[in-house]
């Protein structure tokens, strides 16, 4: 691939590996290629990943280090998203810049909907997007207004938004607009002439390729492909290679021969008629969405039905990146039972040329879907193109799809749906309804349309359609990718928005409009925001803290020349690492078979624990011969020439198991089986079975919250190397604590730790996943190298890091709660059971943060909580940023809204007038603060919100509402920076003040995009100011957060409106690298409780291995309106320059969207008849959402026995 020739072969490092299969964007390069037809050059993104090196003939790659550096010239568009802040750890940044620079050559003047467009296929885990957009933003002509509420109350352009300012305060900038270079397209590379000549001149010949394993044949003419397909019709014919490229990558498939037709002119080819449009199968989907938006706008709306649902589905498809390649041709073929465009073809009449010896028109129906990735395509038949018919009169089609994310996200249930009306009435004539996602292929709801056929469309046709449908289309209890119930009830609400609509067309002379308007606008909320900051003038003008300066390797890392891990050159014999891990989630290993393994050309060695010289204890759990006890339990290593050498290496070791009796997997089995890793903990204060007894009521209640994986776009990444004199190693690593790893390693070598000296630049992303986890595998590598005396180098791959390295404790919380009637709370018991998986890792430190934490802002009299690390047959869990906090608090929030539920009050008086600290205060662990500057910040969000109001119109909106809802929600934090260990509270450095005045800081911090150079930076010219005084981190951060947000309760999918933080984080030194984090960590909160989900299979294998079925949010998600401020006056005597830590807290306050959306589902569930506290687990994903919302649809849903079936996936915590 693309990737690693431009990474391994050409050393440009500045393209990046995140996953490996299309789902990051970490890699984007810039294809263009001269069109000789048109004379024109074509410039698109691309995943490097997924591009075959082979397919490049004739065409010009842009990578990150060719369109600027700091040496010559930095291009505008890595100049603005470094000085809008948008690189953090910068690892997503050069794809991020790819993206925004492919579109300004194909648009230099782009509007908000092409900027988030082009970035809709880039992930980035640090900056919550906010910065990024920005950044590029300023390439955009449109006016910078907020846009809220699509222009309406609350814009900007009504006078509503800018908030009063008091005068000590500075405009919100946090970077200077005036001083950007301008975007000169004059200064772009040229596309090099040689390659016109060449596609001018040359004639076009077939090419082979041959390689150890396979032959690569690139035909040019439809005849020669159709040849080729005869004598190998096993053949794959790879064009986007989106789809086989991830089946070589991850499921291992093989192709002795590969055709490569994407030189076949035949197959690009467009025809227009006046019965509708015949678009080669080589098409990619980008091309097919612009074809068809000029469509769009050039025949009458009326015959555009097919084409406008065709783009419905297409805006949503993956990302840029993907679609730019993907072929629509690809896309059919596929068959993917989840495939967007293939229900609304078949729905839609659409028509395939196909050919072999001869050419024949297939017609795209049910009978064309045969299975899962299979159709009726004989082997040796190649698709030349498809019709779409234009639609006739009286024909209307939707498309709809639901999926875990609102884009770049397969769906879970995709649907076409046609009907044709007999003219001048209601009668249905024809109906054509397709569903993806609810069966092995797209499947037609033949039947039910059957049963409406010569009917006339009103609520009875459509109600007994419902019961037809819910009989025809059911899924097995077991099915594959879960969801069941969620899938079922999806049919038939998607049916039912499409009922809305055509009652719609039909009626539309007497319609009132309310349901169908609402619809519409929420299909086109803009999404767009800004922030408002505000920065104390407490200084003089030449000094730098307090200033919005920039992250210091900004620049470097949106040129890509900020060097990490992986991108240090490969040393002279260097050998790759690639671990072998167990399949087995308990199982006695009875022998390690590693002769074929060693067989394979250019593996060196095969490490296991027996080679460990020193002691096995910093490894021993992972090392673990001869018993495993968690899938992806790490048995060997093996190291090669090359890492495909180590991984073919690797697939051949043969481990023989014996499992073991009764794996544990979920919190209740560890309870039932008393399997914990001990001391439990307790705390309490007061007297709570007393207090019990005095309360006004009692409700018990508890919540699940699912696990989350750390994501950071950097995979775990070292470089170890002998240095060949007195035992020493030199050890590079992608790590959050060196001296945790240079220890390890010692002690697993049986050297002293001066001989290891371990070094890290910088960090691709971390957020406590690269702590212990990092350290084992770095002691794995180094015995390696100890061993072979080579440089040995680990990366791992995406689907490996998540497998092996853990992620948050899931929790179960339960609560027990005893309060009055104004809601004040007198007694609270909880109990915490967290998932710590099959070793201890930092478990008993994270249930001990779990009950610091779970007073949060609140004065309980009485409290008690127990804590306890469950110990399971799964990956071991590790630390994650907020440590346990986001968990602990979760369930105390919880606890709270049940109260207001029960009493039928508002949440938000309940926690603020009521049960917040409100004076100096102890609390349960006997610490005293002050909650004054808590109450501001609450106050202040209650204001800056507009809270009272909003909630206002709130409760309007829901009543002229039945199937929207709004919700909303404030949640305040105390955040304790304070560690409880005392061994990571411990720092040092030595400085180094050189004779010319330059300064060398070695330190025991590292630098994963939290700024801290940077900071460094800005404190350290004026230094003498460092107050050395006072107690170092015993100190609250405070906050409140309110988020809005609005929920389809027929699908579950919501949008977050509106989110205001108010954060005291004393006298920020740096408030863009404060605000950063803060929109950062909301963000992944937001990702924490409404979209990330872990999913294991009943026998404990990881099935969320990528960005494929992980989904952390994306540019699209965040909040349409996003208000950061920081409280004014504030200080904070326990740290450098009053200011506070930042990077954790505000973690949590990514539940306030949690608690929105439980409040809109709390009024829809009261048109339901439903009143009172509920259980809504987080993550609140569209599938929990949904179904706590009951709606008529969710309610026909037969829930299957419980215990007459295996789930296709655990229940866990
Ligand atoms: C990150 C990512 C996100 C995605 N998201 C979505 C999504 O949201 N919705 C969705 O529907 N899809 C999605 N996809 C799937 C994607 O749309 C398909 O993989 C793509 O359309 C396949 O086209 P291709 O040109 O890349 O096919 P290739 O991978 O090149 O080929 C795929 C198969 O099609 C066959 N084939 C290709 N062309 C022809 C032809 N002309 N005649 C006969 N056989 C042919 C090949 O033999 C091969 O078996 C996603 C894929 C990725 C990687
Ligand atoms: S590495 Fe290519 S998209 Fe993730
Ligand atoms: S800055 Fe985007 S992933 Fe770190």
């Amino acid at each position: 691939m693309l990737l690693s020739y431009l990474r391994e072969r050409l050393r440009l490092t500045g393209t990046k590996y995140g996953c490996g299969g299309g789902g990051c964007g970490a890699c984007t390069v810039m294809v263009s290629r001269y069109q000789p037809s048109t004379k024109t050059i074509l410039h698109y993104s691309a995943n490097a990943c997924l591009l075959p090196v082979c397919q490049l003939q004739g065409a010009a790659v842009t990578t990150v280090e060719g369109i600027g550096n700091t040496k010559t010239r930095v291009h505008p568009v890595q100049e603005r998203i470094a000085k809008a802040h948008g690189s953090q750890c910068g690892f997503c940044t050069p794809g991020m810049v790819m993206s925004m620079y492919t579109l300004l050559r194909n648009k230099p003047q782009p509007n908000m909907e092409d900027i988030t467009e082009a970035l809709g296929g880039n992930l980035c885990r640090c900056t919550g997007y906010r910065p990024i957009v920005d950044g590029c933003k300023t390439f955009s002509q449109e006016s910078n207004c907020c846009q809220a509420n699509g222009n309406g109350a609350g814009c900007c352009l009504n006078g509503d938004s800018s908030p009063q300012r008091s005068e000590n305060e500075l405009p919100p900038q946090l970077f200077d607009q005036e001083d950007l270079l301008p975007l000169d397209p004059t200064q772009d590379l040229i596309f090099p002439p040689e390659l016109i000549l060449m596609a001018e001149t040359e004639p076009q010949v077939s090419q082979l390729f041959r390689g150890d394993r396979m032959v690569w044949v690139s035909p040019v003419s439809l005849e020669e492909l159709i040849q080729l397909k005869t004598s190998h019709p096993q053949a794959p014919l790879v064009m986007g290679n989106t789809n086989i490229g991830p089946d070589i990558k991850f499921k291992g498939a093989w192709h002795p021969i590969i055709i490569s037709p994407t030189r076949v002119q035949e197959l690009f080819k467009v025809t227009k008629t006046p019965q509708g449009v015949c678009i080669g199968a080589g098409c990619s989907l980008s091309v097919v969405k612009a074809l068809l938006e000029g469509l769009v706008q050039e025949i009458p709306e009326e015959k555009t039905e097919i084409y406008r649902s065709l783009l419905q589905q297409l805006g949503n498809l993956g990302g840029q990146q993907i679609r730019n390649v993907a072929t629509i041709g690809g896309n059919i073929v596929s068959a993917y039972p989840n495939s967007d465009l293939n229900p609304v073809f078949a729905a839609g009449n659409c028509i395939l040329n196909v050919a072999s010896k001869s050419e024949q028109e297939i017609l795209l129906n049910k009978d064309f879907f045969v299975g899962f990735g299979k159709t009726s395509l004989k082997p040796d038949e190649v698709v030349l193109s498809v019709f779409i018919p234009v639609s006739r009169q009286g024909e209307f089609m939707r498309a709809f799809r639901q999926a875990p994310r609102k884009e770049n996200a397969l769906a879970t249930v995709t649907t076409g749906m046609r009907v044709m009306f007999t003219e001048g009435s209601s009668v249905v004539k024809e109906l054509s309804i397709y569903y993806g996602g609810v069966g092995p292929c797209t499947v037609s709801a033949t039947k039910t349309c059957a049963a409406v056929i010569g009917r006339k469309w009103d609520e009875q046709t459509l109600s007994e359609a419902y019961t037809q449908l819910l009989d025809e289309i059911s899924l097995s209890p077991s099915h594959p990718g879960g969801q069941v119930e969620f899938r079922r009830s999806l049919t038939l609400s998607l049916l039912f928005k499409f009922n809305l609509q055509m009652l719609h067309k039909l009626w539309e002379m007497v319609w009132t409009g309310s349901l169908f308007a609402q619809l519409v606008a929420y299909l086109h909320l803009k999404n767009l925001h800004h922030y408002t900051g505000t920065f104390l003038k407490y200084q003089s003008g030449d000094d730098p803290v307090g200033r919005p300066i920039m992250h210091r390797s900004a620049i470097s890392q949106a040129t890509g020349e900020a060097v990490y891990c992986d991108d240090i050159p490969k040393m002279e014999g260097e050998l790759h690492l690639v671990l072998v891990t167990s399949t087995r989630p308990h199982a006695k290993i009875l022998d390690i078979d590693i002769s074929e393994a060693l067989q394979v050309p250019g593996v060196v060695d095969v490490i296991t624990s027996k080679d460990i010289p020193g002691k096995k204890f910093r490894t021993f759990m992972y090392v673990a011969v001869p018993q495993v006890s968690c899938v992806g339990h790490m048995v060997c290593a093996v190291v090669a020439d090359t890492r495909n050498q180590a991984k073919r290496g690797a697939a051949v070791v043969k481990i023989g198991y014996e499992d073991l009796p009764g794996p544990v997997f979920t919190v209740e089995e560890a309870i039932e089986k008393q399997s914990f890793f001990l001391p439990k903990r307790m705390i309490e204060q007061g007297n709570v079975d007393e207090a019990f007894d005095k309360v006004d009521h009692i409700y018990e209640g508890a919540i699940r919250l699912g696990g989350q994986e750390h994501f950071y776009m950097e995979t775990q990444s070292m470089v170890v190397v002998p240095s060949g004199e007195e035992r020493e190693l030199k050890v590079y690593l992608s790590c959050q604590h060196p001296t945790y790893a240079q220890e390890s390693i010692a002690e697993t070598l049986g050297i002293p730790s001066n001989r290891v000296s371990c070094h890290v630049k910088r960090v691709g992303g971390a957020f406590g996943g690269k702590v212990t986890k990092t350290s084992i595998i770095a002691c794995i590598t180094s015995v390696a190298a100890w061993k072979t005396g080579r440089a040995v180098r680990c990366v791992l791959e995406r689907g490996e890091d998540m497998l092996i390295t853990g992620a948050r404790h899931p929790v179960l919380g339960k609560h027990k709660v005893g309060f009055m009637n104004n809601g004040r709370i007198m007694a609270a018991d909880l109990h915490y059971y967290a998932n710590s998986g099959n070793t201890a890792d930092e478990s008993l430190l994270v249930i001990e943060k779990i009950l610091l934490h779970l007073d949060n802002a609140y004065n309980v009299p009485n409290l008690r909580g127990r804590s306890v690390a469950c110990k399971t047959n799964l990956p071991s869990n590790t630390a994650f940023r907020g440590f346990g906090v986001p968990q602990s608090m979760l369930v105390t929030e919880n606890m709270i809204n049940d109260v207001a539920m029960m009493l039928g009050c508002n949440a938000e008086e309940v926690r603020g007038k009521i049960n917040m600290y409100k004076e100096v205060s102890l609390t349960h662990y006997k610490f005293e603060f002050d909650p004054k500057n808590l109450l501001r910040c609450w106050d202040e969000c209650k204001e800056k919100s507009d809270y009272d109001r909003r909630r206002k119109s709130i409760g309007q909106f829901n009543q002229q509402n039945r199937w929207k809802k709004r919700g909303m929600a404030t949640i305040p934090i105390k955040f304790d920076i304070f560690c409880v260990c005392v061994s990571v509270r411990q720092a040092a450095s030595l400085v180094h003040i050189y004779k010319d005045g330059s300064v060398l800081v070695s330190h025991g911090g590292t630098e994963m995009g939290q700024g801290i150079h940077t900071k460094m930076q800005q404190v350290g010219i004026v230094f003498s100011h460092l107050k050395q005084e006072g107690q170092p981190y015993a100190y609250y951060t405070y906050g409140a957060c309110c988020s809005e947000v609005e929920v389809d309760c027929l699908t579950g999918d919501y949008r977050t409106v509106r989110t205001d933080i108010v954060m005291d984080i004393g006298r920020s030194i740096n408030p863009s690298v404060d605000i950063g984090q803060i929109e950062g960590a909301f963000i992944q909160g937001l990702g924490l409780y409404t979209m990330e989900e872990l999913k294991f299979s009943p026998s404990g294998v990881l099935y969320t291995r990528g960005p494929s079925q992980y989904k952390i949010p994306a540019v699209c998600d965040i909040p349409l309106q996003f208000n950061v401020y920081l409280l004014s006056g504030s200080d904070n005597p326990h740290a450098i320059y009053s200011s506070k830590g930042i990077g954790e807290p505000v973690l949590f306050l990514g539940s306030s969207v949690f608690f929105a959306i439980k409040d809109a589902v709390a009024a829809s569930r009261v048109e339901a008849g439903m009143v009172g506290p509920f259980t809504l687990d987080s993550p609140a994903t569209p599938e929990r959402t949904c179904l706590a919302c009951n709606t008529p649809f969710t309610q026909k849903i037969p829930a299957s026995k419980q215990g007459s079936f295996q789930p296709w996936a655990l229940n866990i915590p």
